[in-house]
Formats: C-alpha cells, sequence, structure tokens
C-alpha cells in the first residue's frame, strides 16, 4: 500500500514538475521544449510498468490534460507547432496503452508462475512427507512379519518341545523315587524336575502367544488377587531384601477378568520389579478407582529404571536384557491386559525406578464395591 502511495506522488511529483517547466520556460528556447516534451515519456512509461494498462492510460491522459492549455494558450497561432503537438499528444497516449498492456501481460504472467511455483513446493512437501510415511509403515511391516514368522516357529517348536519334556519329568520322578532326600543325586534329579518345569513354563508361554485359551471371565475382587500375588512372592522379596507393600486399598473395585490370566500378568510385572530392585529397595502395590470407571492398579520400584531407548523396546516379544529371561513377561502380560479391554503404561526414570500401571474397567454392577 505505501509503495503505491510513493509511486503515485512520484508520478504527480514528476508531470507537475515537466509541467511547470513548460510554462515557465519562455518560447524562443524551443529546443528546451522539445527536450522537455520528452520528459513527459518517464512518467507515462513508469505509470504503465508500475500500474499495467489503466496505469499507463490514466497518466496519459493526465499529461494530455495538463499539457493541452500550454500548446492552446501559448503555442497558438503557430499552426505547425501545434499540430506537432497535438501529434505529440496522441503518441503519448499510443505509448502509455501499448506499454501499459505489455507490462501488464507481464505482470499476469509472473503471477501464474508464481502460482505455479507455490504448487510445486506444496506438491514435493506432501511427497516428501508420503515418502517418510511410507518408510515408516515399511519398518512397521518389516517388524510384524519378523514377529508372525517367528510366533509360527514358536508355536510349531512349542508343540514339539512339550511332548518329550513331559516324558523327561515323569521319568525323572520315577528316578527320584529310588533316592532318598539329602542323597546328591535325589538334589540333581530335583533341578532336573524344576528345570524341566520352567522349560514348560516358557513353552506354555510360546504357545499362549501363538494361541491364547478361552478366557474363564468371572468377577474378580482386585485386593484378593493382590493378596494372592504378594503370597506368591513374598518368598523372593524376602531373599532379594526387598521390601514388599500393598497400599490398602480406599475403594473395593471387583473387575470380570479371567482370574488365573490376571494373576500372570501380575505376577510377570511384580517379579520384574524385584528383580530390578537392589537390596533394601521396596516394591509398592497400589490401587485406584477412577471417576471414569476404571480402575488402576501401580506397581512401583525402587530399581534401575529403565533407559529412553530401551523403553521402546520392553513389550516386545524375546526383548529381554536379563542373562536368563525369555523376553516375553512384558508381552505377555500387556496380551493380557488389552484382552480385559484394559491398559498396561509404563513409566521410567534411569536410576531412579520404575512405575507399571495397570488400568482395567469396572462393569457398572460391581463399580464401587456391589457385586
Ligand atoms: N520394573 C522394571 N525395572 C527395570 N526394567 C524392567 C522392569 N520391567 C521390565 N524391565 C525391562 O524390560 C525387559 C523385558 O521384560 P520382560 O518381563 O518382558 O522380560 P524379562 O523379564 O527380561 O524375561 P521374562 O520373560 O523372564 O520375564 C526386561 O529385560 C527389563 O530390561
Ligand atoms: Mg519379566
Amino acid at each position: 500500500m505505501t509503495t503505491t502511495i510513493t509511486r503515485i506522488l512520484a508520478l504527480a511529483g514528476c508531470i507537475i514538475g515537466i509541467s511547470l517547466l513548460h510554462y515557465l520556460t519562455p518560447l524562443h528556447l524551443h529546443y528546451l521544449h522539445d527536450i522537455f516534451q520528452r520528459l513527459y515519456y518517464l512518467p507515462i512509461i513508469l505509470a504503465a510498468f508500475w500500474f499495467g494498462l489503466r496505469g499507463g492510460l490514466c497518466c496519459s491522459l493526465i499529461v494530455s490534460i495538463v499539457y493541452a492549455p500550454h500548446i492552446l494558450f501559448q503555442w497558438g497561432g503557430h499552426l505547425t507547432m501545434e499540430m506537432e503537438k497535438y501529434m505529440e499528444i496522441l503518441i503519448y497516449n499510443t505509448v502509455g496503452g501499448i506499454t501499459g498492456l505489455l507490462s501488464q501481460r507481464e505482470q499476469e504472467r509472473s503471477v501464474e508462475l508464481q502460482k505455479t511455483a507455490t504448487g510445486l513446493k506444496e506438491s514435493y512437501r506432501k511427497l516428501q512427507h508420503q515418502s517418510e510415511q511410507i518408510i515408516v509403515i515399511e519398518e512397521q511391516l518389516r517388524r510384524a512379519e519378523k514377529l508372525s514368522t517367528l510366533g509360527e516357529m514358536a508355536a510349531v517348536l512349542a508343540h514339539e518341545i512339550r511332548n518329550p519334556l513331559g516324558s523327561i519329568r515323569g521319568t525323572a520322578e520315577i528316578l527320584k523315587d529310588d533316592y532318598q532326600p539329602g542323597d546328591p543325586k535325589y538334589e540333581f534329579i530335583e533341578i532336573q524336575i524344576k528345570e524341566t518345569e520352567r522349560l514348560n513354563r516358557v513353552v506354555g508361554d510360546f504357545l499362549h502367544m501363538a494361541r491364547p485359551p478361552q478366557a474363564d471371565m468371572q468377577p474378580c475382587p482386585v485386593t484378593k488377587e493382590l493378596d494372592t500375588i504378594i503370597t506368591l512372592v513374598s518368598n523372593e522379596a524376602k531373599d532379594r531384601q526387598v521390601n514388599l507393600i500393598l497400599q490398602p486399598q480406599p475403594l473395593p473395585a471387583v473387575i470380570i477378568a479371567d482370574g488365573e490370566k490376571l494373576r500372570q500378568a501380575f505376577l510377570n510385572i511384580v517379579i520384574n520389579a524385584l528383580q530390578a530392585t537392589p537390596k533394601g529397595g521396596s516394591v509398592t502395590i497400589s490401587t485406584t478407582v477412577l471417576e471414569n470407571g476404571f480402575c488402576e492398579i501401580s506397581f512401583r520400584d525402587t530399581g534401575t529404571g529403565i533407559e529412553a531407548d530401551t523403553l521402546e523396546k520392553i513389550f516386545e516379544p524375546f526383548f529381554t536384557t536379563k542373562p536368563e529371561g525369555t523376553g516375553l513377561g512384558l508381552a505377555i502380560s500387556k496380551k493380557i491386559i488389552e484382552s480385559h479391554n484394559g491398559k498396561l503404561m509404563i513409566e521410567s526414570e534411569h536410576g531412579l525406578g520404575t512405575t507399571v500401571t495397570v488400568r482395567l474397567p469396572i462393569p457398572d454392577t460391581t463399580h464401587g464395591g456391589k457385586g
């Protein structure tokens, strides 16, 4: 806007200046008048460049109107002179019109070009965004493919391992009967049975991942389930000299769940917490009933915590940082919680500890302890 005003003022100043030169210069200095006459082309061409056809014509008309009285009253009487100057006025308007038209076309073309350039830039940005998305999706697909192949292999393997495992355990039980407790061989066979059981559990976990058995949904008081977990792991906590605290529940909550699976999920989480917590640390389990009909159970430990890049992978099957871990605990727990329409969240600060939160829906009838 300010540039337009400045340009108009410059043109007006130019026209007034040249006209004053015309009106004030004595007529006998006709060679000066010839020069001034040509000077008018300057504002006309500038106006045409700046404002297009309309600008050029407007300017040439103003120049004609301002210049005409000078011809009529000051040059009047010299017919040939007059004719030449009227011709000049005609040329002013022709130049104004043609230059204006050309410059307008040029301006329109440059606007078109600019529009095309903006369009191209936008398309390029979209294309770049799409190609980035393709890379991300490709990576996800690659991972999904890897996991599904691994899953299938695991299922076949688990199936093939389970039967001989049963025979090994059975024969070990028979052999155990031949020895008395205290006998080193008795101990060895005990170890063998225990390890076979562990292997059987791992195989069971594999199969669970591949083919989860039918859920047995029943009303489950959350406190009762957590009490069971405390009983199951209290010995381990004692051995590790870790304080295991179950915070009293302000509002009893009953959820509809497959108790056995839920305990399996909770157990994996608590065992992870105990394994991560050094001597003298604590693992605290607390429950909150949320306003929105959900129950939140959090397992907070004062353990080693998890580094940011590890945190991204902990739900991946087979991801473990433990020499004897299978890396299936959290993957299974997540699957169990999600199959109960719940959510498993994990927050951790490296060096300070980890909080695993399980959020489960409380059915309307059982909300607040009824049922
Ligand atoms: N409370 C925790 N504190 C610190 N690290 C944890 C915690 N819970 C899980 N992790 C990390 O997440 C990894 C995956 O845990 P997950 O339970 O799936 O497997 P795991 O414990 O290694 O093996 P397992 O199959 O025997 O449970 C662990 O190896 C550990 O690095
Ligand atoms: Mg674990």
